[in-house]
């Protein structure tokens, strides 16, 4: 959450940090901001709202900054305001600083600054800190980047910072602890982003700067790497950036989201490209290789993950359990981590993100690493912080994902854990081979179903129509389709507004039952599987109660076309690859109830991605 970026050595830095924070605007969006150095002085220009507003307040400075730091903000301490967004810079205006995290300790440290005379204009951490260096600074003979470094020192929380010291507006020096930064190195310049999708517009390469490390980075000179306890030096690792620019334009979409749905049928085969082979009958995850038996003999896999990933866990809990007969808990990671959870060396933990940052998932990590647990990563990201800290992991190749509601990255991971739950299958020979090549080769089909899906989307506005003036949507499923319908409630209420609630069917009678009538829709995700006819007596009992009810399935019985007040038919497939149909119709209901209510659908209201506070 929050945008950084900052830049150093380019010919207009103005550009650079503006066409950075559009890019990072997934990450916040309630205010930005700019610092540009210009003969030596530093400018700030701030505003609360977005980069474009931003870009109107700064349509008249000056091109001629080579070094400026930026932010786009997702408000933590204080409202979304000009005076809390950043950059900050210290009380006698010798420091600018842009921040990503949370100061913990900011009360107590605000108490002492003050005590010292200090007046703070915000009420951000943010100024906080770059208050603390500042008086650091003052204080101590020590050069800028010390007086950084001693302050982070007493520093409880997480942040990613960029630091523009006026004293020496000739470098920039950044830092980290549990939130992202990546430095890309050109001949005579350095950017600074959370992620790398502001860079790889200028350069490849790259230094994913390791947690609690900082860096002083001055134009034409090696980047100087350290950490930020002892000052130890660090040896600059530049690694190629595989990311190109196009997957980061619309191309020709109204909405990132309905390009990332439109996706989908490249992305799962990309996830499972060089990994699954019809022909060869191969099953190959690479990045567990070297741990694959010591999975498929877990006394159990734990599942940590949040939102959307903590629903592609509840699918793989069903794979991992039914065809490979690993006993599988999915935990939220935010009540995984508080819990004091009983973990063992003999546990594997899996965790699913999509951006690697999130804080919950990445704390759960540590805390089950330090049990001595194996930690097994399936992130999308490449070099975010959860595939760095795991002992291994999977990459989910669905690429960059800017929608804040996640859905091609929803897909990758089902396809991916489904993967692994085959390979652990062939492993424990839990199933007959014949099934475990039968569902791999029907996996490999899936991303020509979803294009079929994708192909006829004409029915959608329609029922959009109908739906978009509900206050209240319930969606029930069985077995797979439970994590289905949790999934498409999440999406409809992220980016409509409009209250949905997910349920298994079973639980029905168990209280949700009542909130049926005409008003109040319900979704049912039934595929012609096992649970079919029992969800359909679900049907039965919502049709009684005079609900109204959309039916997604892949087996369309004349009763069921008389009973359904909207149909929605997906490719039939095998049983446990049914979510992977189910949920795109899921998703582009959501899509278009949201766009026919008008919703700023890509940057839906107090969300950002990539959540990097608890
Ligand atoms: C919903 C959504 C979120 C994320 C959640 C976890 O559409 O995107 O619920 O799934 O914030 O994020 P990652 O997967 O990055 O850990």
């Amino acid at each position: 959450m929050c945008g950084i970026v900052g830049c150093i050595g380019v010919s207009n830095a103005k550009e650079v940090l503006l066409n950075g924070l559009s890019r990072l605007e997934y990450r916040g969006y309630d205010s930005a901001g700019v610092a540009l150095v210009n003969n030596g002085d530093v400018i700030i220009n701030k505003c609360q709202g977005k980069v474009g507003q931003l870009a109107d307040s700064v349509k008249n400075v000056a091109n001629t900054s080579t070094t400026g730091i930026g932010h786009t903000r997702w408000a933590t301490h204080g409202v979304p305001s000009d005076v809390n967004a950043h950059p900050h810079q210290g009380h006698n205006k010798r420091f600018s600083l842009v921040h990503n995290g949370i100061i913990e300790n900011h009360a107590a440290l605000r108490e002492r600054l003050e005590d010292q005379g200090i007046n703070f204009t915000s009420q951000t951490d943010s100024e906080v800190l770059v208050c603390l260096i500042e008086s650091i600074a003052a204080m101590s003979a020590v050069s800028g980047e010390e007086a950084v470094r001693l302050a982070l020192n007493e520093v409880v929380g997480a942040y990613a910072i960029v630091v523009l010291d006026s004293e020496d507006p000739d470098q920039l020096v950044v830092a980290r602890k549990s939130s992202p930064l990546v430095i890309g190195v050109s001949k005579d310049a350095y950017y600074v982003a959370s992620d790398a999708t502001p860079i790889v517009a200028y350069t490849k390469e790259v230094i994913y700067l390791e947690d609690n490390h900082m860096a002083v980075l001055a134009a034409s000179k090696p980047p100087v790497i350290f950490s930020i306890d002892k000052a130890t030096p660090k040896p600059p690792y530049i690694e190629n950036l595989e990311m190109d620019l196009q997957s980061l334009e619309k191309a020709g979409y109204e909405h990132f989201m309905l390009k990332e749905i439109h996706e989908q049928p490249t992305s799962i085969a990309d996830s499972l490209r060089g990994r699954l082979s019809g022909e060869r009958a191969l099953i190959k995850l690479g990045g567990i290789e070297q741990y694959e038996n010591r999975m498929a003999s877990a006394r159990r896999i734990i599942i940590v993950a949040c939102g959307t990933s903590w629903h592609a866990g509840l699918v793989a809990e069903y794979a991992f359990e039914q065809l490979a007969g690993i006993s599988v808990e999915v935990e939220y990671a935010s009540e995984f981590r508080y819990r004091q959870p009983i973990i063992t060396s003999d546990d594997v933990v899996v965790a699913i993100s999509q951006s690697g940052e999130t804080a919950d998932t990445l704390a759960a990590l540590e805390l089950a690493k330090s049990a001595g647990a194996l930690v097994i990563g399936v992130c999308n990201v490449v070099g975010s912080s959860i595939a760095r800290f795991t002992d291994a992991g999977v990459y989910t190749h669905a690429g960059p994902e800017i929608s804040v509601a996640s859905t091609k990255a929803f897909t990758a991971q089902v396809t991916v854990l489904t993967a692994m739950a085959l390979r652990l299958a062939q492993i424990n020979d839990h199933i007959k081979k014949d099934v475990v090549s039968q569902i791999r080769d029907q996996l490999l089909e899936i991303p020509g179903f979803v294009e079929q899906i994708l192909k006829n989307t004409t029915q959608y506005e329609a029922i959009a129509k109908d739906l978009r003036d509900v206050r209240d949507v319930l969606y029930i499923g069985r077995g797979l389709s439970f994590p289905v319908a949790l999934e498409g409630a999440l999406k409809l209420k992220e980016i409509s507004y409009i209250h949905a609630e997910g349920y298994a069917a079973g639980e029905m009678k168990h209280g949700p039952i009542a909130l049926i009538d005409t008003d109040t829709p319900t979704i049912i995700i039934a595929p012609g599987d096992r649970h079919k006819d029992k969800t359909l007596s679900n049907l039965q009992e919502i049709k009684a109660r005079q609900g109204r009810v959309l039916v997604v399935t892949n087996q369309a019985d004349t009763s069921l076309k008389q009973q359904a007040d909207w149909l929605i038919e997906v490719p039939p497939t095998h049983e446990v690859l049914t979510p992977l149909l189910t949920c795109i119709p899921i998703q582009l209901l959501a899509y278009y109830i949201a766009r026919q209510k008008g919703c700023e659908i890509d940057q839906p209201r107090n969300l950002a991605k990539s959540v990097t506070v608890e």
